[in-house]
């Protein structure tokens, strides 16, 4: 394991004023979004997505890093440079998913587990020869009147930290995501107390497996009311509560914090994490506290490109722009 490169590749990803794009949707994933703008999800149309959205010019002044799926790291496109190429030349970092998703964990009603770590040390090796710098894992807790149980919240953190450590030991820097949902209709307050317990056992599990932290990230939910909860939307509220939670649970040998978009509205992904910038500049908090968005970045692309090629100048657009704002959000300047 080199330590030093690890917390290089980490300070890279969460340098001033870039973040992450997260384009790792699974094959089930990419398909509810094509079917939402009557697109086949074909591995061509998958392709071809993903390359406009990679070739998109001036791209690189604000994503660091791109987290692709297991069938994206392997493609090429027509003139056989490969999607990881096509990143390199533009200084950007691919990185990879490795689970194998979120399964029904036996002994609950409704609670996932999150699979993937039979036959991962193998996998992160190929995935380094493939040209990965860094890994993703994303473990989902559910919040309802008996959930989260204690039980789903061992077992997921002691997995993420399982993780963590084959990561590293391939030389990956893990990008940790403990994702609370947003589903339901819970307060903020609720929000905050599960998020705080989660993120507690994730890093006593971190710490209890060994995990060097600087060579890590962290992707967490913001802290938000649930999504058919009454409360209005009040972002200095969510950057209140999600910063003193951070502050309480994370150390400060973390470089940097990316966030999930969860399925917020592009604004409120944009506003809230300006506003927890905002605060993060004036307490110094002790990491970077950037964006690792899926649908956040690229809602606004999926929809204008629609399938079409004549769109792609349009899509490319559309993905600068979102890309550009996110940015300035994550620099605590979005007007
Ligand atoms: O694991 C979740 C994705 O990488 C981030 O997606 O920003 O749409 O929640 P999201």
């Amino acid at each position: 394991m080199d330590l030093t490169n690890l917390s290089q590749t980490a300070a890279a990803l969460v340098a001033p004023k870039k973040g992450i794009l997260a384009a790792d949707e699974s094959s089930n994933t990419i398909k509810k979004r094509f079917d939402s703008i009557n697109v086949e999800s074909t591995e061509v149309n998958r392709k071809s997505y993903r390359e406009m959205l990679f070739k998109t010019p001036g791209i690189s002044d604000f994503i660091s890093g791109v987290i692709l799926f297991d069938e994206t790291i392997r493609q090429k496109n027509e003139t056989g440079e490969s999607l990881v190429s096509i990143l390199k030349n533009q200084g950007i970092q691919a990185g990879i998913k490795v689970d194998t998703g979120a399964k029904p964990l036996s002994g609950t009603k409704n609670e996932t587990i999150t699979e993937g770590l039979d036959g991962l040390r193998e996998r992160l090796l190929e995935y380094h020869e493939l040209g990965a710098s860094f890994t993703k894992w994303r473990a989902v807790i559910n919040i309802s009147n008996e959930e989260p149980s204690d039980y789903a919240i061992k077992t997921n953190a002691h997995a993420l930290a399982r993780f963590a450590s084959l990561s590293q030991e391939a030389n990956l820097v893990p990008i940790v995501e403990p994702e609370v949902l947003m589903d339901g209709s819970h307060s903020i307050e609720k929000c905050y107390e599960v998020s705080h317990t989660v993120l507690n056992e994730v890093y006593y599990e971190l710490h209890k497996q060994k995990i060097n932290l600087n060579g890590t990230l962290l992707k967490p939910n913001m802290i938000i009311p649930g999504k058919d909860s009454n409360e209005p939307h009040n972002p200095e509220k969510v950057a209140e509560y999600t910063v003193k939670c951070l502050m309480d649970c994370v150390p400060a040998s973390v470089p940097g914090i990316v966030f999930l978009s969860g399925g917020q509205t592009d604004n409120d992904a944009t506003i809230n994490l300006h506003h927890i910038n905002v605060i993060a500049k004036k307490i110094h908090t002790p990491w970077e506290l950037s964006f690792s968005y899926g649908r956040g970045l690229q809602s606004a692309p999926l929809e204008a490109w629609s399938g079409n090629e004549k769109n792609i100048t349009l899509a490319q657009n559309a993905f600068h722009s979102r890309a550009k704002d996110t940015s300035a959000a994550r620099n605590g300047s979005y007007k």
